[in-house]
């Protein structure tokens, strides 16, 4: 199955992410291909992802026979401030020159010569969109432009941001990445502006933000019915609602589990206990 943003790029229902991997990147990348994940997530920023490593076990998957033309791969723009010291570009240089150098370092850390999505990491500030967004923001519109990303997204975006996005630029998102608080319906504001725009929202943390409603006991009996496992009807439920779900299981059975979540069906009064369950 797949997901269909605005401009009729096709997303993976399901993406790996490869965030705090460290050392083991390299086999867990090759491992989550090898289960079935086809879409793989990643981020220019040596403090919480190895992006080269990614690189190695794309090159390691090529020689086992899986084209790089079959992967859906997607990196980030991570400013300055979420580098930890550590920037992959001149941070002395303008903005723009910023997110040139790191989307170059990434196409070369990934062996590449394109993306299939580029997201701005975060906004540089909680509330509204400042001349730095835009400017970065102009800079991945041209990759977009020049064909070396499909597609062009935003994370940790709150929804009047996104609203601004789409309001004001030239080439609006398509992709949108945030952590899902149930407390939040689901990140419900922003994933409403998603699907009134045509922006394909991947959700994360959507077990280890809701630790509570995994013990919730309609959420086990949702599991017990199905003969599915928790984790397996909440990425379902995500899929359901219209949400592209990321896992960051280190576990060969979880990754299997987790794509076999697909094969399950919430009814509709399930769909809107597990909506609501913390609202
Ligand atoms: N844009 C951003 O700022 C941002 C921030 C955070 C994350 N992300 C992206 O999202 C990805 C996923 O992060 P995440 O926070 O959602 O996940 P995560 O922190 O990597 O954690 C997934 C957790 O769920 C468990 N799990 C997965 N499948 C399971 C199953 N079937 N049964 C039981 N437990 C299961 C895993 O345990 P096991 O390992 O034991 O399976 C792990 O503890 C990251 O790797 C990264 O790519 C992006």
């Amino acid at each position: 199955m797949t997901l269909t943003a605005y401009n009729q790029v096709p997303v993976p229902s399901f993406m790996y992410g490869t965030a705090w991997k460290k050392e083991a990147t390299t086999q867990l990348v090759q491992l989550a291909v090898a289960s079935g994940f086809t879409a793989i997530d990643t981020a220019n920023q040596l403090i919480h992802y190895q992006e080269a490593l990614v690189g190695e076990a794309l090159q390691a998957l090529e020689k086992k026979g899986i084209k790089r033309e079959t992967l859906f791969l997607q990196t980030k723009f991570t400013s300055v401030g979420g580098q930890g010291g550590r920037t992959p570009y001149d941070p002395s240089a303008d903005l723009t020159t910023q997110v040139r150098q790191s989307f170059d370092s990434s196409l070369q850390h990934l062996h590449t010569e394109y993306v299939d999505s580029y997201v701005l990491h975060a906004p540089f500030s909680r509330r509204g969109l400042s001349e730095a967004d835009w400017e970065v923001w102009a800079a991945m519109e041209g990759f977009y432009r020049s064909g070396k990303t499909k597609m062009i997204g935003i994370s940790n975006v709150a929804a009047g941001q996104l609203a601004e996005l789409c309001e004001q630029a030239n080439v609006k998102p398509m992709v949108v990445q945030n952590r899902c608080f149930t407390a939040l319906g689901w990140d419900q504001e922003v994933r409403e502006i998603c699907q009134a725009n045509g922006i394909v929202y991947q959700g994360f943390s959507l077990l280890t933000a809701n630790r509570e409603v995994l013990a919730d006991p309609a959420v086990h009996m949702i599991a017990q019915r199905l003969g599915a496992g928790i984790a397996q009807v909440i990425f379902r439920f995500a899929q359901q609602i219209g949400m592209l779900p990321l896992t960051g299981t280190t576990s060969e059975r979880h990754m299997k589990e987790d794509l076999q979540a697909e094969q399950l069906s919430l009814s509709a009064e399930e769909i809107q206990r597990i909506e609501t369950i913390a609202l």
